[in-house]
């Protein structure tokens, strides 16, 4: 994990399952995906050329962004169909009385 500060989300955020969205958080695009294994953050910007991650699609535990099909693992960033060695920041995300953050 990336950020070991924890930030609150927008109050009026919700999340439907394996559907992703983009959060801005201080001033940072992060995109927040929950699966039935958790919630992933990463950051949005994928390594290719910039596009949108939490505009992408959510299959088998990755985010693929659907233009160019790079596709990187939600739990470690880890790029698993694209560039070689390439990772997307992640961080950490915890639920606190129902709410998280
Ligand atoms: S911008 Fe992400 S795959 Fe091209």
């Amino acid at each position: 994990m990336d950020s070991p500060a924890f930030q609150a989300v927008p109050a009026e955020t919700t999340l439907e399952n394996n559907v992703s969205q983009v959060l801005e958080i201080q001033g940072k695009k992060i995109a927040l995906v929950k699966t039935n294994d958790g919630l992933f953050a990463l950051d949005n910007s994928c390594r290719h050329l910039g596009g949108s991650l939490g505009k992408g699609i959510v299959r088998n535990n990755c985010i693929v962004y659907p233009l160019h099909r790079w596709s990187f693992e939600l739990s470690s960033g880890k790029c698993v169909n694209g560039g070689a060695d390439e990772k997307n920041a992640t961080h950490e995300v915890k639920v606190e009385k129902e709410k998280f953050s």
